[in-house]
Parts: C-alpha cells; sequence; structure tokens
C-alpha cells in the first residue's frame, strides 16, 4: 500500500478510537495503557490496531490458502508468449469459482482483479495485452475476501529463460522477505522488520522502495500498522500477539526512486532496473510468527 505520512489527530471531543462510544476526553485521552485496558483495547486506541481473534485468524487462513492456491495455478500456466490479460482472467475466474472475490477489481479505482508487474514495473501493474516475453520477470499479487476476510500475497516468477540480473534481484526480494519475516515475535517491533530487509538489500548493492509499505490485513484489505520496509532497529510499534499484517519489500536492482505512469497506478523505477516483490500475511503468535499464506 501508498506510504501515508500525514498522522490523524484525534480531537478532545471525538468519539473515542478504542471503540468504547465515549468522548475521547473521558477515556483514553492521556491514557498509556497501564490502566485496565486490554492488549485489545489499548491497540485499537494507541495504533489504530485490530487484534484478530482465533475465529478472525482461521478465517483469514482460509482466504490464505485460496490465494496460495491461485498463486500455484498462475505459476503452472506462466510462459512466454501468454498476455497479462490472462493471468487476470484465470485469477479472476479461480476466485470466483472458489466463493471469492478479487479485493484489487474496483479497489479505489483499480480496474482488473489482481496486480501484474513485470520487469522494471515495482508494483500495481494492470493486466493488458501486453504479451510477456522470454526473460521477463513477472509479479502477480493477488489478494482474496473470503466470507469476509482479507489474505494478501504475491510472488516474482521467471518467464522463460532469465538472465542474471533477474536471477539476482529475484533471490534478494525473497531472501528479503524472509529476514523480515524472520524479525516478526513478540518483544520485537515493526522497526526491526524494516531494518533487517534494508540491511541485507543495501549490503547486496540493492535498494528498498520506500513509497509502498506492508500493511494490516484481514478485516479490510489495508488496515493499520504499516510497515516499511526501512528504517531503525527498535523503532515503531511493539509487536504483540494477534496482530495480523503483510510483509512485502520491493527491491530494485538498481536506485530506490520511483515514478507513477499516466494511468496513476503503474510505478516503475526512475532508473529502469529491474524490481522484485514477495509478500505473504503473517500473524503474530506467542512465540514468534505464522504465515497465513506460506510459500
Ligand atoms: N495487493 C497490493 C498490496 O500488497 C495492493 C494492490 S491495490 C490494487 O498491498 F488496487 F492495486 F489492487
Ligand atoms: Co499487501
Ligand atoms: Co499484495
Amino acid at each position: 500500500m501508498k506510504l501515508k505520512t500525514k498522522t490523524v489527530k484525534i480531537g478532545r471531543n471525538d468519539p473515542c478510537p478504542c471503540g468504547s462510544g465515549l468522548k475521547y476526553k473521558k477515556c483514553c485521552m492521556g491514557k498509556n495503557g497501564s490502566d485496565n485496558q486490554d492488549l485489545e483495547t489499548l491497540y485499537a486506541a494507541r495504533y489504530g490496531i485490530r487484534l484478530k481473534k482465533e475465529k478472525d485468524i482461521e478465517g483469514i487462513r482460509r482466504a490464505g490458502r485460496l490465494v496460495l492456491e491461485t498463486l500455484e495455478l498462475v505459476e503452472s500456466r506462466i510462459k512466454p508468449g501468454i498476455t497479462t490479460d490472462d493471468i487476470n482472467t484465470w485469477v479472476h475466474e479461480f476466485t470466483v469459482k472458489n466463493g471469492a472475490v478479487p479485493a484489487p477489481l474496483n479497489y479505489r479505482g483499480f480496474p482488473k482483479s489482481v496486480c501484474v508487474s513485470i520487469n522494471e514495473v515495482i508494483c500495481h501493474g494492470i493486466p493488458s495485452n501486453r504479451v510477456i516475453e522470454d526473460g521477463d520477470i513477472v509479479n502477480v499479487d493477488v489478494t482474496s475476501i473470503l466470507n469476509g476476510y482479507y489474505a494478501d500475497a504475491n510472488k516474482t516468477f521467471f518467464a522463460g529463460t532469465p538472465g542474471p540480473g533477474a536471477v539476482k534481484i529475484v533471490r534478494i526480494a525473497r531472501e528479503c522477505l524472509k529476514r523480515g519475516m524472520a524479525m516478526v515475535k513478540p518483544g520485537n517491533t515493526i522497526g526491526d522488520i524494516g531494518w533487517a530487509i534494508q540491511t541485507y538489500a543495501e549490503a547486496q548493492g540493492c535498494s528498498v522502495v520506500r513509497e509502498f509499505v506492508g500493511h494490516g490485513v484481514g478485516f479490510e484489505f489495508h488496515e493499520a500498522p504499516q510497515v516499511p520496509h526501512f528504517g531503525q532497529r527498535g523503532s515503531g510499534v511493539p509487536l504483540v500477539p494477534g496482530m495480523v499484517f503483510t510483509i512485502e519489500p520491493m527491491i530494485n536492482l538498481g536506485r530506490k526512486e520511483l515514478k507513477v505512469l499516466q494511468d496513476n497506478w503503474t510505478a516503475v523505477t526512475r532508473d529502469g532496473s529491474l524490481s522484485a516483490q514477495f509478500e505473504q500475511t503473517l500473524v503474530v503468535t506467542e512465540t514468534g510468527v505464522e504465515s497465513l499464506t506460506p510459500f
């Protein structure tokens, strides 16, 4: 999702974000959480984060299984000569056939059911009649809504035989997701995730996209918190059990800067270098992390 830099200020007389129905000043304003608030109320009030209960996690896990099956279907069929619209048709039909809804379709005006991002396209590529060529790297980002629950995952595939730059950026992007996931456990913070990703990517001579971040997910497509793929160790929100969010690093072979094309969606590297991405939906457990879209 797009990085938001504005913070929302809650007025004294606004409804309290913890959902109590009281005015903010009569409820959580000025409280640091040590009062008799449970974690769920505290995280809603302080961060706008909706912690998930076991029944919610099971719902997201089921949506996640469908997302994975969808990615596997695409992987089995992707090859030079097909169009990105073909991928859109496969994803749309498989999703609907399984009783789910493709979340991208009409989301903030997005016109298709899946994002397909080739080579220098960082993310949010719109399926079209573009033909996939030998050596292309193709990111396919699938989000499905099943029984009201959202799961979000993506992978970057090779079409035909990749060149050395393609092999490198796909390997590093996958490793960045893995290293980010390894930081997920109670006691660590959101900032630890970005720190691990940025440190590795830059040590390999690659760069991390700043304008798009991971995000809370489950009840909606994009929820709090934002999950940057860069940053400082120990900064940001402490991770607690029941937090569900994505990690989805976009890693460029060249410089980190991007531009968005005239269609207002397609984000490409400014220097034209290759970009790759992998994404999973994760839940913080008592002891660490569980992927709800495991691959
Ligand atoms: N799936 C993307 C993400 O990981 C968001 C796509 S928004 C869309 O957050 F509208 F382009 F689908
Ligand atoms: Co996402
Ligand atoms: Co996604």
